[in-house]
Parts: C-alpha cells; structure tokens; sequence
C-alpha cells in the first residue's frame, strides 16, 4: 500500500493524512474482496523497516492501527471476515497488542475472507523464524537434516495454512518486493500500478484482478503443456 506519504505530499498535507486516506482505500478493497469471493486478502501495513520513519509518524500509525481495530472489526467479523495479524507484534504498543489478541479471537472462526495485515512484517524474518523451528527440531533430534524440503520449510511459515497468493499488487510507482511475502511469492503474478494507495479503489482492483486474468501460469511448464492440461 504504498504512496501514502506523496499522495499527502502533493495536496500540501501532513503525510498523516495520506494514511488516513488510505484507510478508505483498504475499507474499498477489502469490501470488494467480500463481494467477489476472494478468499485471502493480504495487506503490507507496516514493514520491519517501516520502524526507521520518523517517531511521529511511526507514532500515529500505531493511533490509526489501534482506531482502525476499535471501529472497523465487528463490522468484519458481522461480514464473515477472519482477520489476523502477521509479523512480530511484540514490538507494538500494549493497547495494540491486546486489540489485535482480542481481534483474532472474535474472528477466528469466519471463512468468507481471511484477511491479513502484515505489521511489523518482513519476508526475510518470516523464512528466519521457520528455520530456526525446523532447526530446534534437528536439534531435539525429532528431525533430520537431510528430511529438511521446500514443504516442509513452508509448513513453519506464518501464513502456513494458508493458499500461497495468486496475484500481489503494488501502489505508488515502484516495482519492487520490498521484503514482503519472499517465499511466498515464488510463482505468484506480479502487478505494478502508478497509482498512489490512497487513490486505489474498487475499479482499480478490477484492472489488476483482468490482468491477472489475462496471463498464463505456467509454473516451469510450456505454454503447450498447460494448454493441453485445461482441454
Ligand atoms: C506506505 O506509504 C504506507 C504505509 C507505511 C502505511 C500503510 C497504512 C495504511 C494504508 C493504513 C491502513 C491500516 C490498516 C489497519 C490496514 P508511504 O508512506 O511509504 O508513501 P510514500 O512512498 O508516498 O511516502
């Protein structure tokens, strides 16, 4: 969700308010997730590096994260909306942390959508933490070295129970991953927009969701092959 800040920037704003505009653009998004049967919904809030901003800044998002919980999750939940957090939430503010706690528990049993924000998040940190659980597990002696697979690593993942996504998309202009989902991305159809988060809306979702359509996955196979195996 990036270009928060320019998008601000250019209408002579606090950067703050790019965030709050951009609240709007994730209440669009994920309600059109709901209505067209998306099943997972995965949203980058807030990065391990994003903590490198000014503590002002860093300071009023933990407001708007912790606001944007107290309003918005019974809505969620009332809609069928799974919501989880992922990242390392141990760094964020008490308030937040029990928010998010309770935020889980309410919604935990809804399927319509799974939706996940990534806070304090880093793909780099995701795929650290899974090692080091198969490896207390070498050194407990409940695992081999050698029984160690790509699986079994994705298995540790924090999204593990999850479908790996289809489709990420990025704001704002740049065309770069930014240690977001790494290992997860591994097939996954990359989309970049010019847009600035806050002007993302149900329509420009639309447009990445017919490119995704209009492309062929072929995951190491030739065109010919995957042709053949959808007659
Ligand atoms: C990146 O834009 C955006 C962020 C670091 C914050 C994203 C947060 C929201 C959109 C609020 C949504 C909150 C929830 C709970 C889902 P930037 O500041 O890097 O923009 P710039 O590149 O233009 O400076």
């Amino acid at each position: 969700m990036d270009g928060n800040g320019r998008w601000a920037k250019k209408r002579l704003l606090p950067r703050f308010a790019g965030h709050q505009q951009g609240m709007e653009s994730v209440r669009k998004v994920v309600k059109k997730c709901i209505e067209d049967g998306v099943e997972v919904l995965t949203l980058f809030a807030f990065s391990s590096e994003n903590w490198k901003r000014p503590a002002e800044e860093v300071g009023l998002l933990m407001k708007l994260f912790v606001g944007a919980l107290d309003r918005e999750v019974r809505k969620l939940h009332k809609n069928g909306v799974s919501l989880r957090i992922v990242g390392d939430i141990t760094a964020f503010p008490d308030e937040l942390q029990q928010r998010i706690v309770a935020a889980e528990k309410m919604t935990a049993d809804n399927r319509r959508l799974y939706l996940n924000i990534a806070a304090n998040y880093g793909g780099r940190w995701d795929i650290v933490e899974a090692t080091k659980k198969l490896a207390y597990r070498v050194k407990h002696g409940s695992l081999g070295v050698e029984e160690i697979t790509s699986e079994l690593l994705a298995q540790e993942l924090v999204m593990a129970d999850l479908p790996e996504p289809d489709l990420f998309i990025r704001t704002g202009g740049e065309e770069r991953i930014s240690n977001f989902l790494l290992w997860q991305l591994a097939y996954c159809e990359l989309y970049f927009t010019q847009q600035l988060w806050p002007e993302f809306d149900e329509s420009s979702l639309q447009q990445a969701i017919d490119s995704f359509g209009s492309r062929q996955r072929r995951f190491g196979m030739t065109g010919e092959q995957v042709e053949d195996s959808a007659s």
